[in-house]
């Protein structure tokens, strides 16, 4: 069955300033329930903006997204927020974590937009934290981790609320070979169990052991 489908889909920032720049330029793309994806290119092809928007975190100019064959509107936010906390765990580029916070409030925070008691939020919390094996470094600030634990308490925050996709931004742009290959596995294990995920990565080996990688510049997809 079709996840993301992607029809026509242009991005243009600052629409009609000086400034305007097309990001992407007529993208179509179907991944499948259940794939593993790498998305690759070089910086400034458009990479980011096209997670972004399969992720509803941004919206395209032109064309539809369709997630699980429904269309997504953009003007219905209300929906598309609900689709966004469960279907959807983002991995930002350079972990976006809130530094002066404990990594149990930093993995709390997409729960904070669903319904559930204090008690719940922080055992499914806990429960992430212990899937990525960091449950110790609950009350920690996140500016006293390390590179490879700050993903990891990025990619706990994003399976929070327990989502069928995972899509990870250079998950391992900024990690030593070690830890980048141990932080890949993890994705690897997560696709295993079932999830559907797309990393954007720099790292050619990263896309040698997805099942598809697909290729863009300029905004366009040149090779899958
Ligand atoms: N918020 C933004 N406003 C204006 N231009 C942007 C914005 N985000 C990205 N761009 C531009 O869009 C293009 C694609 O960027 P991006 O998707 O971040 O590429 P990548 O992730 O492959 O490095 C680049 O030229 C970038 O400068
Ligand atoms: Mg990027």
């Amino acid at each position: 069955m079709t996840m993301f489908k992607l029809e026509n889909v242009s991005k243009t920032y600052n629409l009609g300033k000086s400034n305007e720049c097309k990001a992407l330029d007529n993208i179509n793309l179907e991944i499948e329930h259940g794939e593993l994806v790498s998305i690759i290119g070089e910086s400034g092809s458009g990479k980011s903006t096209l997670l972004h928007i399969l992720g509803c975190l941004d919206k395209p100019t032109e064309g539809n997204l369709y997630i699980n064959g429904n269309k997504i509107n953009c003007k219905d936010t209300k929906r598309i927020a609900k689709i966004r906390n469960s279907e959807i765990g983002f991995v930002l580029q350079d972990f976006g974590l809130i530094l002066g916070e404990t990594v149990l409030e930093n993995v709390s925070v997409p729960m904070l937009f669903c319904e559930g008691t204090l008690g719940k939020m922080r055992k499914q919390a806990m429960n992430a934290l212990e899937l990525l094996g960091i449950k110790n470094l609950a009350e920690k600030k996140t500016n006293q981790l390390s590179g490879g634990q700050k993903q990891r308490v990025a990619i706990a925050r994003a399976l929070v609320n327990n989502p069928n996709i995972i899509l990870a931004d250079e998950p391992t742009g900024s990690l030593d070979s070690k830890t980048s290959s141990e932080i890949v596995n993890i994705l690897l294990e997560l696709n295993a169990k079932g999830k559907t995920v797309i990393i954007v990565t720099h790292d050619i080996n990263i896309a040698k052991q997805c099942n598809r990688t697909i290729e863009i510049s300029d905004g366009r997809i040149i090779s899958e």
